[in-house]
């Protein structure tokens, strides 16, 4: 199926590269207007040319901001609502990680992934709204976690932003109903982006090693690829998904269900 996207104007923050940039490939294959949004102008060099590369007439542009902060996060959607002449769909998927133990964590480091994971979050939706209520079919997905659903150790403060990326999603689904906008979240398990394979990397561990840590970890025994995170994100931005709000969606290989 093609044009499930058809005519949708889209916005994707973190639409550098990894799922954001997979979402924003896929959203153009399928016929959206997109704006990939993110801090790292390279990436969004890189990653604009890869899906222009493979989609010559692909409706794509970019937008350089940082949503930590609120005045550049609203400057970000008002241009992008300015370049579409509207927005119908923001994918909220921009985030960082912190990799420490909670009792070690730093005052600096909450107020960073805080400021990016959580209010970044709320400053894009708050800046897309008037344009997602005066679409007809206005959505937001958010990118959340498996982690903001279920424990581990070493990374607390990421997995506190998730869950409350979860808690937001369904407040914001109440209190935009009545406007028309669907609010919705995809919490992904692991998936192996160029982020973690040079993570990996830099730690000496090879292709097995990194096979071996999913493969207890999830039913599937194994990790996701970028498209497997990106086509949920693309159902529930759909009007396929039209009766769909409130909605935290398990892109986990099975591992909650364990
Ligand atoms: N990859 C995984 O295993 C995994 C698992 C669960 C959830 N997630 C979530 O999916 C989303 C995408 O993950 P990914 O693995 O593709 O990550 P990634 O690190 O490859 O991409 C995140 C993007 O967000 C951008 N970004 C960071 N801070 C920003 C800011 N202040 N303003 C604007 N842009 C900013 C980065 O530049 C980067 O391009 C994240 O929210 C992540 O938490 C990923």
């Amino acid at each position: 199926m093609t044009g499930r996207l058809a005519g949708k104007k889209c916005v994707i923050t973190g639409g550098g590269g990894g799922i954001g940039g997979a979402t924003g490939a896929l959203f153009c294959a399928e016929g959206a207007e997109v704006v990939l949004l993110d801090l790292d102008e390279e990436a969004l060099t890189r990653t604009t040319a890869d899906i222009i590369a493979n989609k010559l007439d692909a409706k794509l542009t970019t937008i350089s901001a940082n949503i930590a902060e609120e005045d550049d996060a609203s400057r970000a959607l008002t241009e992008a609502a300015e370049r579409m002449s509207g927005i119908d769909v923001l994918v909220n998927n921009a985030g960082i990680r912190k990799f420490t133990h909670l009792v070690d964590a730093t005052p600096e480091s909450w107020q960073d992934i805080i400021s990016v994971n959580l209010l970044g979050t709320a400053y894009c939706a708050k800046a897309a709204m008037p344009f997602l209520r005066e679409s007809a079919t206005g959505a937001i997905v958010n990118v959340s976690s498996v982690y903001g659903v279920i424990g581990r150790k070493n990374m607390g403060q990421y997995d506190a932003t998730k869950a409350a990326i979860n808690s937001m999603t369904r407040t914001l689904a109440h209190e935009e109903a009545e406007h028309g906008v669907r609010v919705n979240c995809v919490c992904p398990g692991g998936t192996l982006t160029p982020f973690h394979k040079a993570r990996f990397a830099a730690d000496g561990m090879d292709q097995s090693d990194i096979d071996e840590i999913q493969a207890d970890a999830t039913l599937m025994r194994r990790w996701a690829e970028v498209e497997e995170i990106a086509y949920p994100i693309l159902w529930l931005a759909s009007d396929e998904a039209s009766f769909i709000t409130g909605v935290i969606l398990m892109a986990d290989g099975g591992k909650s269900a364990k």
